[in-house]
C-alpha cells in the first residue's frame, strides 16, 4: 500500500491539570494509527475514549507528549511544516455554530482560502466547487446563522474543502443534527471521499454511519482497541457490547433471530442484507 498520510506511532497524549500537583491520565495512550490515502475510516469508541484528542493530534491542533504524529511524512512538531500540515489535513467539529465566521454563506467558505493567500478567482472556482459538493450552492448568498444545522455543518464541511485538503478528520460533525440534517450531512461526506478521492477519518458514536466506511476504528481507554471492516468488527458483539458499544440493528434482530434458532449468518449488516439472508432461510 502507499505511504499513510496520517501516522500515529507511538503517541502519547496528556492534558494539564488546572490544579499544579494533580498529573492527569493520558487521553491517548501508546496509540499507534496508519491512515491511508484514499481510505474511509470511522472511529468508534464511547465518551472519554480518547477521540476528539485524536482529532487534534491528527493535524497539529495538539502535540503528542511522547511519540510522533506524522502527517505526509511531516512530522506535526515541527513548527515550520505546520501551514503545510493544517492545510493537508482538515478537522471538522461537532458543533456547526462555532465554525461559522462570516454573515453570508459564500464569504464563510472563501474565509480559509484567503487566508492561504490564495487569489480571487481561484477563491470563486473554490468555493462554488466545494458548495456544490455538499450540496449548498444554492444557499450561497444566504446567511448562516439562519439555516438549519445540517446545513449549517455543511457549509462549514465546504469551508474545509475549499483549502483543498488530502484528507478530512470529522469529529462527530452529525451529533447536533436531526435524522435528515444527519443523512445529508452523511451523503455530502461520502461524495468528498467518493468523488474527491478526499481521505475521510470519521468520528461518530452513530453504529449504523460507521457502518458505511472502508474500515472501523475503535477506541477504548486512551488506545486503539479493534481495528478491521465493519463486516469484522460488528461479528464480535460481545467485544462490542463489554466497551459499551452498540452493534446496529440489523445486527441486534440476526443476533435475536439466530439465538430463537434460526440459521441467519453471522455477517449480515445492512438491512437488505438481511432480508435477503432471511428470504434464503424462507425459501431454503
Ligand atoms: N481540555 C481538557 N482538559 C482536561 N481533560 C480533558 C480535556 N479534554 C478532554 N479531556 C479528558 O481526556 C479524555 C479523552 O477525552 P476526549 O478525547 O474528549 O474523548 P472522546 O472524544 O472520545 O469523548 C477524557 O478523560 C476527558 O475527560
Ligand atoms: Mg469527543
Amino acid at each position: 500500500m502507499s505511504e499513510p498520510i496520517i501516522e500515529f506511532d507511538n503517541v502519547t497524549f496528556r492534558y494539564q491539570s488546572d490544579t499544579e500537583s494533580e498529573v492527569l491520565e493520558a487521553a491517548v495512550k501508546n496509540l499507534s494509527l496508519k491512515i491511508y490515502e484514499g481510505e474511509f475510516v470511522a472511529v468508534l469508541g464511547h465518551n472519554g475514549s480518547g477521540k476528539s484528542t485524536l482529532a487534534k493530534l491528527a493535524n497539529g491542533l495538539l502535540l503528542p507528549e511522547s511519540g510522533k504524529v506524522l502527517v505526509d511524512s511531516m512530522d506535526t512538531a515541527c513548527e515550520q511544516d505546520d501551514i503545510k500540515i493544517k492545510q493537508t489535513v482538515g478537522v471538522v467539529f461537532q458543533n456547526p455554530d462555532n465554525q461559522i465566521v462570516s454573515t453570508i454563506v459564500e464569504e464563510d467558505v472563501a474565509f480559509g482560502p484567503e487566508n492561504l493567500g490564495i487569489e480571487p478567482s481561484e477563491i470563486r472556482r473554490r468555493v462554488d466547487e466545494s458548495l456544490k459538493i455538499v450540496g449548498m450552492y444554492n444557499y450561497r448568498k444566504h446567511e448562516p446563522h439562519k439555516l438549519s444545522g445540517g446545513q449549517k455543518q455543511r457549509v462549514a464541511i465546504a469551508g474545509i474543502i475549499a483549502m483543498e485538503p488530502r484528507c478530512i478528520v470529522l469529529d462527530e460533525p452529525t451529533a447536533m443534527l436531526d435524522p435528515v440534517g444527519r443523512r445529508d450531512v452523511m451523503a455530502a461526506i461520502k461524495r468528498l471521499n467518493s468523488e474527491l478521492g478526499i481521505t475521510v477519518v470519521y468520528i461518530t458514536h452513530y453504529m449504523e454511519e460507521a457502518c458505511e466506511a472502508d474500515r472501523i476504528v475503535v477506541m477504548d481507554d486512551a488506545s486503539v482497541i479493534m481495528d478491521g471492516t465493519p463486516r469484522e468488527i460488528f461479528s464480535d458483539t460481545e467485544k462490542i457490547r463489554s466497551i459499551g458499544l452498540d452493534v446496529p440493528q440489523t445486527c441486534r434482530l440476526a443476533q435475536m433471530l439466530r439465538q430463537s434458532s434460526i440459521e441467519l449468518e453471522n455477517d449480515l449488516l445492512s438491512i437488505d442484507e438481511l432480508v435477503n439472508g432471511i428470504d434464503k432461510l424462507l425459501k431454503g
